[in-house]
């Protein structure tokens, strides 16, 4: 089937692309112009990530991040959208059709306990395609005791291991995987029947996303994580930094095991 660089992404068409070993890059926005630049520059998917809770925002966690402000985030990115698909994360108990009601094609859900699996099941039965998130999972920093890469140990891989599975076998459409080494983010890649989407999980995944203010080299005032990487420096303007990224994603050129965790 014939990829679609030219015309809309759809959700079958991300599969279609993990068959065909095309890399998707995915990169986070919140609002219209900078979706329109990131849209017409090569990117295949946009997120609304809850991350705007700490780079729009300025709190320290994506935890305050309410419904209201995604679903308000992704109505202005969707206004401007011609080829990427978009994906809306989904805050704490937030009901999903509001985002897709927004303009979102995908909801983002983190973690994978059996009440998350249910809800992932929920959706996908009613016709909501849902990306699964794990690994480093922001909503989750107050149980991690902070912002700190997993799966290091190996009957955390396992479980990691397990719920790529359980999160696929539940109905998941596409998988980002965030801070985990980069054999085990292989290994699940490997085995996943679903696209997996990385951030700080090496080059091995199907795709890469980075939140835009880091694609930018904007300072927020957090701790920088080893995986981000300013491409605004080659890129010589927001547009060039946009493609620079999408093609370093394209030929496997980023991350590479500077940007990434042994
Ligand atoms: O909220 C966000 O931007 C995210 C990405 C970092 C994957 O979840």
């Amino acid at each position: 089937m014939a990829l679609p660089d030219d015309k809309p992404w759809t959700v079958p068409a991300l599969a279609d692309a993990k068959r065909a070993g095309r890399r998707l890059a995915m990169l986070t926005a919140y609002d219209a112009v900078f979706a329109r630049v990131l849209d017409r520059n090569g990117t295949d998917l946009i997120l609304v990530g809850d991350s705007l809770g700490m780079v729009v925002q300025g709190h320290d966690s994506t935890l305050p991040v309410t419904v209201d402000a995604i679903a308000y985030h992704t109505a202005a990115v969707a206004s401007h959208l011609k080829r990427a698909l978009l994906v809306a994360d989904l805050p704490f108990q937030a009901p999903a059709p509001r985002l897709l009601q927004a303009g979102a094609q995908m909801v983002k859900l983190e973690g994978a306990g059996p009440h998350k699996l249910e809800v992932i099941r929920f959706l996908v039965e009613r016709e909501i395609p849902v990306s699964a998130h794990l690994g480093l999972t922001p909503q989750s920093v107050l149980r991690f005791g902070g912002f700190k890469v997993q799966g290091r140990e190996e009957r955390a891989a396992a479980k990691l291991r397990e719920d790529a599975q359980a999160v696929a076998d539940a109905g998941a459409a596409l998988l980002v995987l965030e801070c985990v080494p980069t054999a085990l983010a292989q290994v699940i890649t490997a085995a996943s029947p679903i696209p997996t989407i990385g951030i700080g999980a090496g080059p091995h995944c199907d795709g890469q996303v980075l939140v835009l203010h880091d694609l930018l080299g904007l300072d927020g005032g957090h701790r920088r994580p080893k995986f981000v990487k300013d491409f605004l420096a080659e890129g010589g303007s927001v547009a060039g930094a946009v493609q620079a990224y999408c093609a370093a994603v394209r030929d496997g050129a980023f991350p590479d095991a500077e940007h990434a965790y042994q």
